[in-house]
């Protein structure tokens, strides 16, 4: 438990230069962004990336994003059109994420891309990690910071629970404020496609773009995005989503007018569901008397798809 508190640290500008070394380094560091904390390594350290992947237990197939703190950076390594930096200069920063192609070959981000010809990138909406990302003078890959498949983490606390002292050191910022990780989309082909919904609302996508977004359902068994894993963000304990009335000995996360042991959002708002569905499911799971858990319905727009991607893969059982 010691070690574990010890890996925490405020993100003051001094730790966030010790970090900024630790990623020049090779090392491992834990930040906070607006989505989820992110697990954080040098892009061109293939050994640190390497080390990403054995922390997290996550298959090498399963590429990472690059977080960036400067659109520049594109110019460099992908494909990029006006739409792309339209996209980026009204979403970024922020919890959108652009699969693009690659058009650098640079074998040391091969790994970070799990050798795909597409690069994943995003400018993270959180004064911690864009000044860890500027100081470090390198894009930061991070996916989310927990096991493979386990729910993602949005407060230190939940990382140093789930990876401990796997991470060289982690920057506390707080809860995150978006609480689901980044909507994806595929702009690789003259189609936008959704490859995971999140942060940002396909609608908000849409109505920028004045075109349709078309919704990848993926092959779940070879994902282009895991989250498209049938079975992810999953808590120990079996789930039941959509119910308006729970069976007595299950833990009940309601919604709106649906209340429960905890609920999700009293008043109905969709951002503030998003920001506690996973320290919720974590309270569930550390709650429900009876190994059961079931949530209320939660509507299907704005944040709402995201939230219902996650409850759905987090519920499914074979
Ligand atoms: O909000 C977020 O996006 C957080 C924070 C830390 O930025 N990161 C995050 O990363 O959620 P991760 O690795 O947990 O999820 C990224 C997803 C994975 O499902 C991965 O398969 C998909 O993005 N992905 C990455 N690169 C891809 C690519 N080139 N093509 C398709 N999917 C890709
Ligand atoms: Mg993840």
């Amino acid at each position: 438990m010691c070690e574990k508190m010890n890996n925490i640290f405020a993100g003051t500008d001094e730790n966030i230069t010790k970090a900024a070394e630790i990623i020049k380094n090779g090392g491992l560091v834990a930040f906070p962004t607006e989505t989820v904390y992110g697990l954080g390594a040098n892009v061109y350290n293939a050994a640190a990336v390497a080390g990403i992947f054995a922390a997290k237990q996550r298959p090498h197939f399963d590429p990472l994003i690059s977080h960036i703190a400067e659109v520049d950076f594109l110019h460099e390594y992908a494909a990029t059109d006006e739409r792309v930096f339209a996209l980026a200069k009204r979403f970024w920063p922020g919890p959108l994420t652009m699969v693009l192609n690659r058009i650098d070959n640079n074998p040391s981000i091969d790994l970070a891309c799990s050798g795909l010809r597409t690069l994943t990138v995003r400018m993270p909406n959180h004064p911690i990690a864009l000044q860890l990302i500027k100081k470090s003078g390198v894009p930061i890959v991070a996916p989310s910071a927990n096991k493979y498949q386990s729910v993602s983490p949005t407060t230190a606390q939940h990382v140093a629970d789930g990876l401990g002292s796997k991470v060289d050191m982690i920057l506390d910022g707080g809860a995150c404020a978006v609480g689901v990780e980044s909507t994806i989309i595929d702009l690789t082909g003259k189609d936008v496609v959704l490859l995971r919904a999140g942060g940002t609302a396909k609608e908000d996508i849409e109505a920028f773009l004045g075109q349709k977004v078309f919704v990848s359902n993926g092959n779940p068994n070879m994902p282009t995005a895991p989250g498209q894993l049938l079975r992810h963000y999953a808590p120990k304990n079996c789930l039941r989503i959509n119910i308006e009335n729970p069976e007595p000995d299950e833990f009940y996360i309601g919604f709106g007018h649906n209340d429960g042991d905890l609920n999700l959002s009293p008043s109905a708002d969709l951002c503030e569901a998003a920001s506690r569905l996973f320290a919720y499911l974590r309270l569930a799971d550390e709650r429900a008397k009876f190994g059961k858990i079931a949530v209320a319905p939660v509507p299907d727009n704005g944040l709402g798809l995201a939230i219902n991607d996650r409850l759905k893969r987090a519920s499914y059982s074979k």
